[in-house]
């Protein structure tokens, strides 16, 4: 069975097959017909124990244009609120036959050990994992880096459609905020890696994760130095996820930051914007702390492609669903594992 688990397994050909696929995935939303026959008759489960608004949402659409059935699993308001196990939720999917299952999860590995523990043959996507991964936001986020940032001419950012098989090489990244609780950090610098771009992140150091030199990037506890000094492509603001925090630091969790000081160091506003090279987007996974990580002008400015992330979810979805359901040659070669 083939999963997508972690941006970290994905080699660069693995990518740009994905991403060459959400390509055509995007051409054929803006139909007037967009559904597909593609996944008739399979069945997608969404099975989330963690909230979620855009993934959630984004995989059903997903699996709904490619024409599968589609189950939508919320821990809340489930048997899981009873205590049942996630072997026995999964053993209760296994039982009405779901093709895939997509999961996100609060705790770190649970996809890897629902892909693992042999209690279901589908495949299985992981939408967000803990701290620890969350491949198809990486996905989206270099579709929409590429589609904005590859092949520009030299005066600056024109679009002219996808541009297929290329990579990231040589664009300049700075990922900016709390490093430390973002399952899309971590997917994003793995990808980026992969894909040839160079990663800055920038953060507070206590919200700096333990191990953070062994990842392919640089890091930074000055954002201005980082506007100034690496003049980014791409400007990609974490959310500060106080739901990961305690108000004390007691319990293992980081402190929360003192919200004045945090915007001030570490906020995109529209000085910062100002600082930027003209062709710069600016990038979020949502769901915004707006007047925190960044400003409304930030974030409701021409540059910002917060808004085109989200559709561009739908096709990158759409891409994974296709390659792990549609076809076993094909999924040998996207390396879905
Ligand atoms: N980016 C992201 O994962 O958003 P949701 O939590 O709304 O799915």
């Amino acid at each position: 069975m083939k999963h997508l688990l972690s941006t970290a397994d994905l080699s660069r050909a693995d990518a740009i097959r994905i991403l060459d696929t959400a390509a055509q995935m995007a051409a054929t939303q803006s139909r007037e017909i967009k559904k597909l026959p593609t996944l008739r008759g399979r069945t997608v489960v969404n099975l989330f124990f963690e909230d979620s608004t855009r993934t959630r949402i984004s995989f059903e659409t997903a699996a709904k244009r490619l024409s599968a059935d589609v189950i939508n699993f919320s821990a809340k308001g489930s048997s899981v609120s009873k205590g049942e196990s996630l072997k026995d939720t999964a053993l209760t999917l296994q039982a009405m036959g779901a093709d895939a299952v997509v999961i996100r999860h609060q705790a770190s590995g649970a996809p890897h050990t629902l892909a693992h523990a042999g209690w279901v043959d589908s495949a299985v996507v992981n939408a967000g994992d803990g701290m620890h991964q969350h491949p198809t936001q990486a996905l989206l986020d270099a579709f929409t880096m590429r589609r904005h940032l590859v092949g520009r001419g030299a005066a600056g950012a024109s679009i002219t459609g996808d541009p297929t098989g290329q990579d990231l090489a040589g664009l300049r990244i700075a990922i900016v905020g709390d490093v430390l609780h973002s399952r899309v950090a971590r997917s994003n610098v793995h990808l980026l890696h992969t894909l040839g771009a160079k990663v800055t992140l920038v953060s507070p150091p206590t919200l700096v994760p333990v191990g953070v030199e062994t990842w392919p990037c640089d890091v930074s506890y000055h954002l201005d130095e980082v506007l100034a000094e690496t003049a980014p492509d791409a400007v990609m603001m974490l959310r500060v996820q106080r739901e990961r925090m305690s108000g004390s630091g007691a319990g293992g969790g980081a402190f929360f930051p003192n919200p004045l000081e945090y915007t001030r160091n570490f906020g995109l506003d529209g000085r910062r914007l100002a600082l930027l090279p003209d062709h710069t987007i600016v990038m979020h996974p949502g769901p915004m702390n707006r007047g925190l990580e960044i400003s409304a002008e930030a974030a409701d400015s021409p540059r910002a492609v917060i808004v085109e992330q989200v559709a561009n979810g739908v096709a990158v979805r759409m891409a994974v669903l296709y390659l792990l359901l549609a076809g076993d040659a094909s999924t040998e070669r996207a390396g879905l594992e």
